[in-house]
């Protein structure tokens, strides 16, 4: 099996993550996967895992790393059975996730380089950005846009370009859940990458503060430089 690369996306919500990530898909013909996007297709789904954590995801609290785990490891293998390249989006989230990832990779028989990606943004810039997002309301779509950039609006308000299916607010997009989520990124994120740096993993810190084509430039630069 060829040697796979992969990327570990952090940041506090709203940083652009998932942005990147589907730049990254459509530039590159790399694949990801969002623990975010695959929660609320489960919610979607209305399935037993779905129906846990509903309240939770609302509430901008985290998802245990029992019930993180059962719903990716199938998700994992099969992203790495396609793809040479796979961006994880929002996993591992906590240090105790830092384990759990090493133990599926091994548990797979993957001969992987990891780097991690933290991509780093004021918390009033983030807040903006939340509040200004749309995304679609397709499980299998999720894209993303934002009525506060020009370069990021859909075509049409309502309607996602990629599926027509129709843009909402997400449902973890309030003030009070996002407030939430940033406590929770600013409680976590240091063991996160300490715990990353002591398994000698790579850290990687984008300033992801400017427009997004600069972003994703530095992003590029920084991993060619790896
Ligand atoms: P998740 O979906 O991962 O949410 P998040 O981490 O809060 O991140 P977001 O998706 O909100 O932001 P993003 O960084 O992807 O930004 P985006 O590109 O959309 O997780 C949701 C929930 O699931 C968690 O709260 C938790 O409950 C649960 N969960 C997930 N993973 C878990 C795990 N491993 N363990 C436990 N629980 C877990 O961009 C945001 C907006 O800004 C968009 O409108 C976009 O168009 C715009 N934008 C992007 N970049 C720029 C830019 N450079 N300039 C201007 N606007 C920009």
């Amino acid at each position: 099996m060829n040697r796979k690369k992969i990327y570990l996306f952090m940041g506090p919500p709203g940083a652009g993550k998932g942005t990147i990530s589907s730049m990254c898909v459509e530039r590159f013909g790399w694949t990801t996967l969002s623990t975010g996007n695959l929660c609320r297709k489960h919610i979607v789904e209305g399935t037993d895992i779905g129906k846990k954590i509903d309240f939770i995801i609302k509430s901008g609290k985290l998802v245990s790393d029992e019930l993180i785990s059962a719903m990716i490891k199938e998700e994992l293998e099969q992203a790495f059975n396609n793809f040479e390249t796979v961006i994880l989006d929002g996993f591992p989230r906590k240090s105790s996730q830092v384990d759990l990832f090493w133990n599926l990779i091994s548990g797979l028989g993957l001969d992987a380089e990891v780097a991690l990606v933290s991509f780093e943004v004021p918390n009033e810039v983030v807040l903006d950005r939340l509040l200004n997002r749309l995304t679609c309301s397709n499980k299998n779509c999720q894209a993303v846009y934002s009525v506060g950039c020009d370069s990021l609006l859909p075509k049409e308000l309502d309607k996602c370009d990629k599926c027509k299916s129709p843009l909402a607010r997400r449902g973890d997009d309030d003030r009070s859940a996002i407030e939430n989520r940033l406590r929770e990124y600013g409680e976590s994120s240091k063991a996160l990458v300490a715990a990353h740096s002591a398994k000698g993993t790579k850290v990687v810190r984008v300033d992801a503060s400017c427009g997004v084509e600069n972003v994703f430039d530095l992003f590029k630069e920084l991993m060619a430089q790896k």
